[in-house]
C-alpha cells in the first residue's frame, strides 16, 4: 500500500525536496570505515523527520572504485563493499514504507575498463563487433603513435589511451574521464538496447528515477574533430569551460566552435526513447539530467514533455553568494524551464563541487575552486555558514524541486586540509595535484561528536574497533555533528527542518514566484515572493529594513533579524 502523498495536479518530483546520498560516506553499518547500503537503511528514519521527500544515491554497482564508483563493470550487482542486492531491496522497501522516493544514478557515458564488454573488446581485433561497442581509432602520424585526434580528459591529460594488441602497440580508445573509464560508442544499437535494459532492471525493482550521469556527453560529432576548447567539467575560471554557462558569464559568446562530445542534438534521441521506457511503468517514473551545458534554453531541451523530467540547475549552484548572480539564475531558469512546461530545479552542492560553505566564505563568494587544501586561501567558516544558510532559505522557497547534498544540512564544510597522501579523485592526480579534487566535499559525515569517526560507522566492532572512516575528518567536524545539532534551536539542521515543515505547509514548490518591491540585487537584496511566504535575502554589507510590523516566519540565524532590520549576510522568510 503506498504511503505517499496525494499530488492531485503535479507529479511527486515536480516539487520534490531530493536529498543526494553519496553511499561512501554517508553512513557504515559493517564498521569497515566505508559507507554502506545497510548504513542508509539505519538513517532513513532520519531523513524522513528532516522532511526530505526523496533520496537519489551516487553509484553502488560493482566497481574497482577508479573514480568512486563512476566506473560501473557490472551494471546489475551491488559492490561487495556496500552490500548486495538484499540489502538494496530492504532499503528500498523501507525508504518506500516511510514516504520516501528513490532515486538511483546511471552511469551510460562510459563504464569502467573492468566491465565484461571492455576485456572483450580488449581481446577482440580491430573492427570486430566487441571494439564497436567503445569508441576504438587507429592513432594518427607513422604507426598510429599519435591520438586519434586532439581531445583533453575533463580530469586532466589526454583523452585517448593506446591498448596493446598481440603485444605491439594498437588502436586507442576514447575516455572523456579517466583511462579507466573508457566511453561508450552511441553509435551502436547494442549499446542502447543494454542500457534500456538496465533501467527496466532497477525500474522492475522498484526505483523512482535515475539521475543520468554525463547527460551530455554520450554522442559525439561525426569524425570526431579537433578541438582547441578547454573542458572542464565545472569550472569558475575564464577559460572556455562548460561552467561559461553561469549567468554572469553570458555576456561571454557561447563556445566558439562548440564543443564535439557535449551537448550533441544526437543525445536527446536517447531520452525521448527512455521516456518511452518510463512511461511503461506505474507511479511517474523519473530521469534528472547532470547536463553542464552552455545556455539555460540548450538545457531545458532535456526536460521537454517526451524527455527527461528535471535536469540540475548548475547555473544557480554556479552564481555563489551574489545577489545579481543569484537572481540572474533564478529568472534565467524560471524563464527557460517554464518555455518547456517543465519545474525548475535548483542545487547548492554535490559531490563534484566545494561545498558552498566554504565557497560562501571565500574573499571571492563567487569563486569555484576546484578543490581546496592547506596551502589555498582558507575559507571564514562562520561567515560562510551563515551566507550558506541565508541561501537554503532562499532555495526553499523557490517553486520547483530542490536537492540537498549530504551533510549540508548539518552546515558541513569542506575539508580544506586534507593531505595528499589521502586524497583519491583521479582528477588529483592527473592534473599533478593542480586541481585539488573533490575529495573535501567527500568526507564521511559525523553523526554523534563523542564516538571515535563522529560516529559514521555503527554494527558489531570488528576486532580492535571499527576501521577509521575511509578519508579522515576534519576537527570541525565534532561541532558539526547530527547528535549535537539535534532539537538545539537555532542549528542548522533544525533551520532545514523547519524550512521544510514551511514549505511542504503552504505547497511552495508547486507555488508561483514573483519578484517582491523590496528586490534591488544591485544593492545586494534578492526578495521574492511565493504564495504566502516573502524571503527577503541580504547579500549586500548594510542592514536591510524589514516592512513595519513584520510577521517572522523563519530567519537565516537567531540573530539575523533585529530592530525591524534584517542583517547582512542573512535571510528571513516574512508572511506575505
Ligand atoms: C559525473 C559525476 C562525477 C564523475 C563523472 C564521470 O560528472 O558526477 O562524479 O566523476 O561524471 O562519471
Amino acid at each position: 500500500m503506498s504511503t505517499f502523498q496525494p499530488t492531485p495536479t503535479k507529479p511527486w518530483w515536480a516539487s520534490a525536496v531530493i536529498y543526494q546520498i553519496y553511499p561512501r560516506s554517508f553512513a557504515d553499518a559493517n564498521g569497515d570505515g566505508m559507507g554502506d547500503l545497510s548504513g542508509i537503511s539505519g538513517k532513513l528514519e532520519y531523513l524522513a523527520a528532516l522532511g526530505i521527500n526523496a533520496i537519489w544515491l551516487s553509484p553502488f554497482y560493482l566497481s574497482p572504485q577508479a573514480d568512486a564508483g563512476y566506473d560501473v563493470a557490472d551494471y546489475r550487482r551491488v559492490d561487495p563493499l556496500f552490500g548486495d542486492l538484499q540489502d538494496f531491496d530492504e532499503m528500498l522497501s523501507k525508504a518506500h514504507s516511510l514516504g520516501l522516493r528513490v532515486i538511483v544514478d546511471l552511469v551510460p557515458n562510459h563504464t569502467s575498463d573492468e566491465h565484461a564488454w571492455f576485456q572483450e573488446a580488449l581481446a577482440s581485433p580491430s573492427g570486430s563487433p566487441a571494439r564497436d561497442r567503445y569508441m576504438f581509432r587507429d592513432g594518427r602520424g607513422i604507426d598510429g603513435v599519435e591520438p586519434p585526434n586532439n581531445w583533453r580528459s575533463i580530469f586532466g591529460g589526454g583523452a585517448w589511451t593506446r591498448v596493446t594488441e598481440n603485444g605491439v602497440p594498437g588502436q586507442w580508445y576514447l575516455h572523456l574521464f579517466d583511462t579507466k573509464q573508457p566511453d561508450l560508442n552511441w553509435e551502436n544499437p547494442e549499446v542502447h538496447a543494454e542500457m534500456e535494459s538496465v533501467l527496466r532492471f532497477w525500474l522492475d525493482r522498484g526505483v523512482d528515477g535515475f539521475r543520468v550521469d554525463v547527460a551530455h556527453g554520450m554522442v559525439k560529432a561525426a569524425g570526431l574533430p579537433d578541438w582547441e576548447g578547454q573542458t572542464a567539467m565545472v569550472s569558475g575560471d575564464e577559460t572556455n569551460t562548460l561552467a561559461s554557462q553561469s549567468p554572469a558569464h553570458q555576456q561571454k559568446p557561447a563556445m566558439d566552435p562548440p564543443s564535439p562530445f557535449f551537448d550533441q542534438d544526437g543525445v536527446h534521441e536517447i531520452y525521448r526513447a527512455w521516456n518511452r521506457v518510463l512511461k511503461e511503468y506505474d507511479g511517474d517514473r523519473m530521469l534528472v539530467a547532470e547536463a553542464w551545458v552552455e545556455q539555460p534554453e540548450r538545457l531545458a531541451l532535456y526536460v521537454r514533455p517526451d524527455e527527461m523530467q528535471q535536469a540540475f540547475n548548475f547555473d544557480f549552484l554556479l552564481a555563489g553568494w551574489d545577489a545579481q548572480r543569484m537572481a540572474a539564475a533564478v529568472d534565467n531558469s524560471l524563464l527557460a524551464n517554464a518555455a518547456v512546461g517543465a519545474p525548475a530545479t535548483w542545487v547548492l552542492s554535490n559531490h563534484d563541487t566545494v561545498r558552498h560553505t566554504s565557497r560562501f566564505g571565500l574573499l571571492d563568494p563567487t569563486a569555484f575552486p576546484k578543490g581546496i587544501s592547506a596551502e589555498d586561501e582558507q575559507p571564514d567558516e562562520a561567515l560562510g555558514l551563515a551566507r550558506a544558510r541565508a541561501a537554503t532559505l532562499l532555495m526553499f522557497a523557490l517553486p520547483g524541486s530542490a536537492y540537498v547534498y549530504q551533510g549540508e544540512e548539518l552546515g558541513l564544510p569542506e575539508h580544506t586540509t586534507l593531505e595528499a597522501a589521502f586524497r583519491q579523485d583521479p582528477s588529483f592526480f592527473r592534473t599533478n595535484g593542480v586541481e585539488r579534487g573533490r575529495d573535501g566535499c567527500r568526507v564521511p559525515l559525523p553523526w554523534k561528536a563523542s564516538e571515535p569517526g563522529y560516529g559514521f560507522s555503527s554494527g558489531t566492532p570488528k576486532e580492535g574497533g571499527h576501521a577509521a572512516p575511509w578519508l579522515p575528518q576534519p576537527p570541525s567536524f565534532a561541532h558539526y555533528a547530527a547528535d549535537t545539532e539535534a532539537g538545539v534551536a537555532g542549528s542548522t539542521v533544525e533551520l532545514y527542518r523547519s524550512a521544510l515543515e514551511v514549505r511542504a505547509a503552504h505547497a511552495l514548490g508547486v507555488g508561483t514566484h514573483a519578484w517582491a518591491p523590496q528586490h534591488d540585487p544591485g544593492a545586494g537584496v534578492v526578495a521574492f515572493s511565493n504564495g504566502p511566504i516573502t524571503v527577503l535575502v541580504n547579500a549586500g554589507s548594510v542592514p536591510l529594513d524589514l516592512p513595519p510590523a513584520a510577521e517572522v516566519v523563519l530567519a537565516s540565524t537567531l540573530d539575523s533579524v533585529s530592530q525591524g532590520k534584517l542583517a547582512p549576510n542573512s535571510a528571513v522568510w516574512i508572511a506575505s
